[in-house]
């Protein structure tokens, strides 16, 4: 094969982006073209925002902005992401481009003016106020299985029921909350079902090779049998289908997006043909390789419905892989970008600035790639520490830091080999080729796992080696272990330049290493006697147990908040006659004194001015206040209460009141205006 072009899925514009996707899509792929780049090959590497789609205009109506300006500010802040992750993408472009427009348009065209979709009439849910059929998305009703009154059209969030709109009861608009009726419309099928032989001769047989996972989801749609798919849909956001009378339709994203991956390729070797060549020598020429990156909700779609679309158009290359991560997991729970639980990457890189590597390493060495898995932030503190810091950075720091002692940066020359030298050159000798073995099976957890080994193999030669003792007895034997240790430094800046781009670019810097080719992993003279190194620095820093705290509690918030946007509020206690109420001494008072209790972590101590005395207050809401932020506040507390005496002899006499939030969260109540200090309150 003369070239590969790989492509990454095109993330929805209408949200950031997660650790999710890097784990899942952006950093496997990336770490293969690097390593074919390194490689020498002929490598494409597409990418871009998939700008169409209901979500999109959902999203515009709740922030009162068009689906244009939602697209615009999640794009840019998308690609920005990615750019800092170091995805190096060759292309990254967008579907609302004119280009893609175009390409997509005609793409179609030429489909429908060949027969190759068939034309079907159905029943839909339509709002006559507004006049707009709606999606399933759109659409919310009774659920006629736990009877929620605001079930999806796809789903009941409350029983977790899938659904179809059909089955919900009273449906509406869940925008305007409109009633809907039935109105018949037509749309663009793409009979799958006839392409049903020729797939299972493609995938099942011919691609026996690829993932269990995505080989397993191809075989179970296939056994269930295709039935033909809407290529269009009745919405005004989206590439308008090219025919007379399909006025207000548009082509469905799922038929747009993938077209995406051929129309950034075009954009790109459109406006520099010298280095790219043209468009169709990737996509056309049976000696390009086409490899989709994916996750595994994205199946279907690249392996069975686009491959479909591009046999119908005939001149294509189809993908040779199409290696699909299952998902990943946060500290347990789904990721979830509507209820804003995720590690979102704008952020991550505002809150954890400079350390994309150790985010690129965590999700590589525990990326879904046979099964879900999960990323807690202990794990991320212990593998950073343990691994990065511990292993890879203390050996080269090792090796740096002796050769500046000992010989002023300079390579020292190497004697005579000892068989401990050769046990360890022969071991290093092996990572080459496992690790390429790896990579060319998709298989990055472990290929990253070998290059880690080979740091490993570097930690273990020099605390055998111990040349900080033997430079008193045989100095001229420390310089054959320093100058192994530094060849051994070398290779790893090799070796991880797919994995880790950043570091490897500071460990380069720090040996003055020009070249960065993968055909030198495994040599044993990289620096030549004699070559000066530069300053030596830590390639990593611990993670700090703060910064995890801090991440952790982050997300807890945003569970609480989830938790108190969906509680009840507690049901009102039994009736009480007016006397009893009565009963209670309920005033104002000004704190004038607030303070915390030594050794009894929960407690504020009040001094308060009741009108008639000064009193002491103590409180136990210690952890949603500073002291100094209730000085001078008005606050309402019950005067009559006995007196309450605690473990150290504290008293308090009376008790202040505040209201508990479903989250648990804590606020004193106050008066709106300024009343006198012991004004009762009825
Ligand atoms: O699942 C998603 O996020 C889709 N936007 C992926 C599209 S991939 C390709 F077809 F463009
Ligand atoms: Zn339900």
């Amino acid at each position: 094969m003369k070239r590969t072009l790989v492509t990454s899925a095109l993330p929805y514009a209408n949200g950031p982006v997660h650790i999710g996707h890097l784990a899942g899509v952006y950093v496997p792929a990336d770490i293969y073209v690097r390593y074919l780049r390194l490689k020498g090959k002929d490598v494409l590497f597409v990418g871009g925002s998939d700008e169409h789609g209901v979500p999109v205009t959902i999203r515009a109506r709740k922030e009162g902005c068009t689906p244009q300006d939602v697209v615009d500010r999640y794009h840019n802040i998308i690609k920005k992401s990615f750019e800092v992750f170091g995805i190096s993408f060759d292309v990254y472009s967008r579907t609302t481009s004119k280009i893609h427009h175009q390409f997509a348009s005609d793409f179609f065209k030429k489909l429908y003016d060949e027969g190759k979709f068939i034309a079907i009439e159905s029943e839909q849910y339509y709002d006559e106020q507004s006049g707009e059929f709606l999606t399933d998305r759109n659409i919310r009703g009774e659920c006629p299985k736990c009877h929620a009154q605001d079930a999806y059209g796809d789903q009941c969030e409350k029983c977790g029921s899938t659904l179809s709109p059909d089955e919900l009861i009273n449906p509406y608009n869940a925008v305007t909350g409109n009633p809907l009726v039935k109105r018949s419309t037509k749309h663009w099928y793409l009979p799958l079902d006839q392409y049903q032989p020729w797939l299972e001769q493609w995938i099942l047989q011919e691609h026996k090779e690829w993932r269990p996972n995505v080989y397993g989801q191809c075989k179970s749609w296939l056994d269930g049998g295709l039935k033909p798919r809407a290529v269009t849909r009745d919405l005004n956001w989206g590439i308008p289908v090219p025919v007379e009378g399909a006025e207000g339709k548009v082509l469905y994203v799922w038929f747009d997006a993938p077209i995406g991956y051929i129309s950034n390729t075009k954009e790109l070797c459109d406006a520099n043909p010298e280095k790219w060549g043209t468009w169709q020598q990737w996509w056309q020429d049976p000696e390009s390789r086409l490899i989709h990156f994916i996750g595994k909700d994205n199946i279907v779609f690249h392996c069975i419905v686009f491959p479909s679309m591009l046999k119908a158009h005939g001149d294509y290359i189809l993908p040779d892989n199409v290696p699909s991560n299952e998902f990943l997991n946060l500290e347990g729970e789904k990721i979830s970008t509507s209820k804003n639980y995720a590690v979102w990457l704008n952020e991550y890189l505002e809150e954890l600035p400079n350390r994309q590597d150790e985010l690129r390493y965590v999700l590589t060495a525990n990326a879904p790639e046979t099964k879900d898995n999960d990323f807690t932030w202990a794990d991320f503190q212990a593998r950073c520490n343990n691994e990065l810091v511990a292993v890879y950075g203390n050996f080269v720091n090792r090796a740096l830091q002796l050769t500046k002692k000992y010989y002023n940066g300079i390579v020292p020359a190497c004697g005579e080999l000892t068989d401990t030298d050769r046990a360890a050159l022969a071991e290093f000798a092996q990572v080459k080729d496992r690790v390429e073995a790896l990579l060319e099976d998709f298989k990055f957890r472990d290929a990253q796992k070998e290059a880690m080994n080979l740091a490993r193999i570097g930690n273990k030669y020099i605390a055998d080696e111990e040349p900080w003792k033997v430079i008193k007895t045989d100095p001229e034997r420390v310089k054959t272990v320093i100058y192994i240790s530094l060849q051994l430094t070398a290779n790893l800046a090799i070796a991880f330049e797919p994995f880790l781009p950043f570091s490897s670019a500071r460990l380069r810097e720090m040996i003055c290493m020009d070249t960065l080719n993968w055909e030198d992993l495994g040599k044993t003279d990289l620096l030549p006697a004699g070559k000066q190194l530069g300053e030596p620095s830590l390639l990593f820093l611990k993670i700090e147990d703060e910064t995890i705290q801090q991440q952790v509690e982050k997300l807890q918030a945003t569970v609480r908040a989830n938790e108190a946007a969906n509680a009840k509020a507690e049901p009102v206690k039994p009736t009480i006659v007016y006397d009893d109420f009565q009963k209670l001494d309920i005033r104002v008072g000004t704190v004038l004194e607030c303070e915390r209790v030594p050794k009894m972590k929960k407690l504020l101590k009040f001094l308060i001015d009741d009108g008639l005395e000064k009193r002491t207050i103590v409180s136990g809401i210690a952890q949603w206040y500073e002291p100094e932020q209730l000085k001078g506040k008005q606050v309402l507390f019950i005067a009559n209460l006995a007196p309450r005496e605690f473990k150290n002899g504290l008293v308090s006499q009376g008790m202040i009141l505040s209201a508990e939030n479903y989250d648990g969260t804590i606020s004193v109540t106050t008066v709106e205006h300024e009343v006198k200090a012991g004004s009762q309150v009825s």
